[in-house]
């Protein structure tokens, strides 16, 4: 039974303030979540609560804090830390919104993932035994950012996420040594180029390029560079994030000086797709842009992931209804944008009815919190996102599965096609 829910206000990767939750059983186990925080984000999203103001940029969370001291840690006090799902329907109806902004996503997120946390302390169990329950854990295969772009990197290039996938990788140690070589070698690629201009928001490389297939070259001579065949061993996964340069069917590449429209956009990311080792790309058309979605999907689908971040917002109807309309055939899974972990879950969950694939994912504002690995393992969700190589916000997570891996003695689940 919980005993105790506590918040504070500790800090996030970008300096900013977020909220953490500690939720304490009565047997003295307890559990702790932290929300992260993204910045270019879903319009339908689970709103964040802050403060306004001029402190923090307006960013402080102690309206949050107030919530859970007020009103949740009443409402869950003595009651089962094991009901996940008892405990966020009744954290969704206290908040009585239809997008959480009385209480915050961030409140939420939090609270949901230290009853988490404490369910799993309670049983004596880690996290990921915990979720997995009589099914098999099963290592994610990692996403790793290399460039940084978009809101990520002031805007540099337009595309935010140039990332690899060690798809030839048998073991997560061995996708993340890949990784790291290929990581390397574009640093020093870039510095022998002088495009080098230090690292964007998730720690990947802030290139100075002048054209998006710039950064696309890049990424395969660093590949090469690192000993590593392009396609075989390591592949291009990209997360175009057009939304935040595309609304009503116009797309402005400000790095071309080009506007586009929807057909015009998907006809080049359909090039890419044929010229270089892409094996996965994320938010290629904007969320309002459902046809273009649907066509780019149509065109590449069978060939490639065609990922769904600020469309899906994690939100399992949303997913049912992309299914319905053939739009992507993957699913972004991040926790604060649908609010509770019972509402992640069920995202997975139409994830898996509609056969499309899922990618646990972080927030380009991440703490030390490593629950997205447990939940990628536990679920068995097949990929994680984490951001780059570098700033410990991010090598948490990867650690955490170095440690799965190596202690726990869990399995590698590896890339399918
Ligand atoms: P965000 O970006 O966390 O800044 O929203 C991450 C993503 O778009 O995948
Ligand atoms: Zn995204």
């Amino acid at each position: 039974k919980i005993a105790q829910v506590a918040a504070r206000r500790v800090w996030d990767s970008r300096g900013r303030p977020t909220v953490e939750v500690e939720v304490t059983n009565e047997d003295g186990t307890h559990g702790i979540g932290i929300a992260p925080a993204g910045a270019s984000r879903g319009t339908r999203e689970a709103v964040e609560l802050r403060d306004g103001g001029a402190r923090f940029g307006g960013l402080d969370v102690q309206q949050a804090l107030a919530a859970v001291s007020r009103e949740i840690a009443p409402l869950l006090a003595g009651r089962d830390v094991r009901d996940q799902a008892g405990i966020d329907a009744a954290l969704v109806a206290l908040d009585g919104t239809p997008n959480k902004s009385r209480l915050g996503g961030n409140t939420l997120i939090a609270t949901s993932m230290a009853v988490l946390h404490a369910a799993a302390a309670c049983a004596r169990m880690p996290l990921w035994r915990y979720l997995a329950g009589a099914d098999e854990a099963v290592l994610p295969v990692p996403q790793i950012q290399v460039f940084g772009g978009g809101a990520h990197a002031g805007r540099r290039v337009d595309v935010q996420d140039f990332m690899v996938i060690a798809n030839g990788a048998t073991s997560f140690q061995q996708a993340l040594e890949m990784t790291a070589e290929v990581y390397r070698c574009a640093g020093e690629l870039m510095r022998e180029r002088g495009s080098l201009a230090g690292v964007a928001d998730e720690g990947g490389w802030w290139p100075a390029f002048t054209r998006n297939e710039e950064a696309l070259d890049a990424l395969v001579e660093s590949i090469e560079r690192a000993k590593l065949v392009p396609g075989r061993d390591v592949s291009i996964a990209l997360d175009i994030a057009s939304s935040e340069f595309g609304h009503g069917g116009r797309y402005k590449l400000a790095l071309e000086d080009v506007e586009l429209d929807s057909d015009a956009l998907c006809e080049k990311l359909v090039r890419w797709v044929e010229k270089y080792p892409i094996v996965s790309i994320e938010d290629p058309l904007a969320e309002d842009d459902e046809d273009g979605l649907v066509k780019f999907t149509r065109a590449v689908g069978g060939r490639v992931q065609v990922v769904g971040d600020d469309y899906l917002v994690t939100n399992a109807s949303r997913v049912s209804h992309a299914a319905a309309v053939g739009a992507c055939n993957c699913v972004l899974v991040k926790p604060n944008q649908a609010g509770t972990i019972t509402e992640t879950r069920a995202a997975l969950d139409a994830a898996r009815a509609a056969g499309y694939r899922a990618i646990v994912s972080a927030r380009s504002g991440e703490t030390e919190d490593v629950t997205i690995v447990h939940l990628a393992t536990g679920w068995n969700a097949g990929q994680l996102k984490v951001g780059s190589f570098a700033r410990s916000e991010r090598m948490a997570k990867w650690n955490e599965g170095v440690r799965l891996e190596a202690r726990d003695g869990l399995r590698f689940g590896g890339w399918q096609w």
